[in-house]
């Protein structure tokens, strides 16, 4: 039924319409059991596999929700997406793309290769190396003022005063080897401005951050409605940085299986390890989401077939 109604206007069905999809996109895949819960921390892989939470914000403020989804969770690397609308607007189009680049890697996101293969290029925001660089440019003389720069940036996106979650920083913290080979890798190519121990603090803060499936859909809102949070009325980045950031998401939000989401989804989305996935249909509102099973490159499976049947039942695709 939902591909007779898969055809796009310009505007979201109304209130009823949205509600009864999210419903049916709920009972569609709650029982879905395939993927894995990260595990890479004891604070992610405690997780119970269960939770299952929908929510749709529109660019007119209405939010309509179904299941858990209002359970909070790490942001992870859908922190990614509004660091970079951050860091854009304070940099502009043209040095982003010269010092973290808009191209896709077709490597994982954790990709040490993909930065010798590119002759020291980050590559692109939403894979940990461009991530990486883009919370750099955070303004600020020490980590604390950094880090608030990032919190403030993203609890305006979300319209709330976000706050981190300890236990999550913690445990990252103790298992961010990796990250910091990558911003010592890339600090060794000379592109660095910023102490790169500090800014991978800085980014494993901004990873750590608690949110919803609700507050997703209103982050992602935000970049659907031209930068203005659409809840409580605040400009948070231009228009502009809209337009980069959403390129950026449909070339790379994924990661490797980008090409295979705009294909399928045919929206600019970004997903994160906990479980969280954010879609945006420009000028219409977006949808967040939250359940913890992963395929293999780290994309929540219960998200991207919640993702699927809604992009077809709302007409958001937008191709
Ligand atoms: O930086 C990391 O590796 C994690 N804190 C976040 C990675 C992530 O969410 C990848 N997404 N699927």
């Amino acid at each position: 039924a939902f591909q007779a109604a898969a055809v796009s206007t310009g505007t979201l069905p109304d209130a009823e319409r949205v509600r009864s999809f999210l419903n049916e996109a709920h009972v569609r895949y709650a029982g879905d059991l395939s993927g894995e819960v990260a595990d890479y921390i004891p604070a992610l892989a405690g997780v119970d596999p269960e939770l299952f939470g929908l929510s749709l914000a529109g660019v007119n403020g209405a939010v309509t929700s179904s299941g858990d989804a209002r359970v909070e969770f790490s942001i992870q690397s859908i922190s990614k997406a509004f660091v970079f609308a951050l860091i854009d607007q304070l940099v502009g189009h043209d040095t982003i793309r010269r010092s973290v680049g808009v191209n896709n890697t077709g490597l994982p996101f954790n990709s040490i290769m993909a930065i010798e293969l590119n002759d020291g290029s980050p590559m692109n925001a939403m894979v940990n190396a461009g991530a990486i660089t883009a919370t750099s440019f955070a303004p600020g003389n020490n980590v604390e003022s950094r880090w608030e720069f990032v919190l403030d940036g993203l609890s305006r996106f979300a319209g709330r005063d976000l706050v981190i979650d300890d236990e999550v920083y913690r445990s990252e913290s103790a298992n961010n080897g990796r990250n910091r080979a990558i911003a010592g890798l890339l600090n060794s190519y000379g592109a660095f401005s910023a102490d790169p121990e500090e800014t991978v603090d800085v980014y494993t803060r901004q990873c750590s951050v608690r949110v919803t499936a609700e507050d997703l859909a209103v982050m992602g809102a935000t970049l659907a409605d031209g930068g203005v949070n659409p809840v409580t009325g605040d400009q948070v980045v231009n228009a502009s940085v809209c337009r980069d950031t959403l390129a950026a998401l449909a070339a790379a939000g994924l990661y490797e299986r980008s090409g295979d989401w705009l294909y399928e989804i045919g929206m600019p989305g970004k997903s994160g390890v906990s479980g969280g996935l954010v879609t945006i249909s420009p000028g219409k509102g977006a949808l967040g989401s939250y359940a913890p099973r992963l395929d293999p490159a780290g994309n929540s499976v219960r998200g991207q077939r919640a993702a699927h049947f809604l992009s077809g039942a709302l007409g958001l695709n937008l191709f």
